[in-house]
């Protein structure tokens, strides 16, 4: 029996899903990146990669509920900037701020507001996947960097992603199934060429790879299977099968989820001393 189920009521519109789920977010799913999006000990050569030195200023573009931007404006005495597509997400950000060096906004369209301009670092992470126009945003984060200035990016690349028991049939359909929640799911293999067209130089790329033993990918996973819902690309059958499959494998030991990370860092012009 095909139990595939079509798009549910609300008006689906999958060609614009990708950055329309960032506009509107669930309280629920709200609440689940709150804690997904944490600060966390591993991030840290995330923010190595940024070769702070106390007086640099940062864009963080997509910086989701802002823990992140709180971090990197605890480590230098500039000007940090938070920007995000969200708006709950920057009114959240904004009444948790209490760092005179940090700023958030929300953004409407394409344009960064004027007082973002000639900052020495500019951080996004897991942001590009979803952005409409790839080529032009790299081309704004490129033009409001200093002379020297850095641009760090961090992404997945849904082609590459252990999730076991599943074996990697199973997984790469299930995340075929979720394409449409991306606008490039395989980000991460682009990136060196996307900042190369946009005149970045000294472009340097490390993938940073953490396996989790203990189950915390699973709020990733489950995120994918609220979109793969919305979409009817899979049966509900078969949904619940791979989720039951973890469950148990988590009891039992065998779960292994692995979602390697492509850092890459490049300059503008010269790399500053
Ligand atoms: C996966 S979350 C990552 C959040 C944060 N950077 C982190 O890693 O914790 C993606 C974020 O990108 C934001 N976003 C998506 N498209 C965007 C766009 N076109 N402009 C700005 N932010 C965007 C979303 O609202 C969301 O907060």
């Amino acid at each position: 029996m095909n139990d595939v189920q079509g798009p549910r009521t609300r008006e689906l519109t999958m060609d614009t899903f990708y950055t329309d789920h960032w506009q509107t977010i669930e309280p629920e799913r709200l609440d689940r990146y709150e804690q997904l999006f944490q600060f966390r000990p591993e991030q840290e050569p995330f923010v190595d990669a940024l070769a702070l030195t106390g007086k640099t200023s940062v864009l963080d573009f997509g910086c989701g509920p802002g823990f992140m931007a709180e971090e990197i404006a605890s480590r230098t005495t500039a000007q940090v900037f938070g920007v995000d597509l969200n708006k709950e997400f920057m009114s959240r950000a904004e009444s948790r701020n209490t760092k005179k060096n940090l700023k958030f906004f929300h953004l409407e369209g394409d344009a960064l507001p004027d007082e973002i301009n000639a900052v020495d670092r500019v951080f996004i992470k897991n942001v590009l996947e979803y952005v409409p126009d790839l080529e032009g945003t790299v081309a704004r984060l490129h033009s409001i960097l200093s002379d020297g200035g850095r641009i760090v990016v961090i992404d997945s690349d849904w082609g590459f992603v252990l999730v076991e028991p599943w074996g990697k049939v199973r997984a790469d359909r299930f995340f075929e199934a979720a394409a449409a929640a991306f606008r490039e799911p395989h980000i991460g293999r682009k990136l060196p060429g996307l900042l190369a067209r946009a005149g970045f130089e000294d472009i340097k790329v490390k993938m940073i790879a953490g396996v989790d033993l203990k189950g915390r990918g699973v709020s990733v996973l489950q995120n994918m299977v609220s979109y793969i819902r919305e979409f009817g690309t899979m049966s509900e059958t078969e949904l619940q099968a791979h989720m039951s499959e973890l469950e148990a494998a988590q009891a039992n030991g065998s779960f292994m989820f692995i979602l390697p990370q492509f850092l890459v860092t490049a300059t503008k012009g010269n790399p500053d001393e």
